[in-house]
């Protein structure tokens, strides 16, 4: 059974959508499944200032991407990049077993895209 709140943020997930021009994107899919997560992300002074989300997958799926989103927005980089897969889990009030590989792909999708970021940042210095 879902918690209350993966209810919640699946029926009405947050911060849906795509940033143009973001300062970060970053991919991840399940092979297994077949499901793809889109993060994008706005950075300001090293502030993670928007985030937002592009999901095919299942119900957990979105839940995990809103949820993310969420949790991500206002933090340092470095605090951001530090969400792990048990943080989101835990967030959401748990999730059953064979869902929890959808939670991975969370955190992994917002890491790429703040790896993306700090990558670009780098060249730019160059
Ligand atoms: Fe694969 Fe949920 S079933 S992400």
């Amino acid at each position: 059974m879902y918690s209350k709140k993966v209810m919640d943020h699946f029926m009405k997930p947050r911060n849906v959508g795509e940033i143009k021009d973001a300062d970060g994107v970053g991919e991840v899919g399940n092979l297994v499944c077949g499901d793809v997560m889109t993060f994008y992300v706005r950075v300001k002074n090293g502030i993670v200032t928007d985030v937002r989300f592009k999901t095919f997958g299942c119900g957990a799926a979105i839940a995990v991407s809103s949820i993310v989103s969420e949790m991500a927005k206002g933090k340092t980089v470095e605090e951001a990049m530090n969400i792990t897969n048990e943080s989101v889990v835990d967030e959401l009030g748990g999730l059953p077993p064979l869902k929890l590989h959808c939670s991975n792909l969370g955190a992994d999708a917002l890491r790429k895209a703040l790896e993306n970021y700090l990558a670009k940042k780098k060249k730019k210095k160059k």
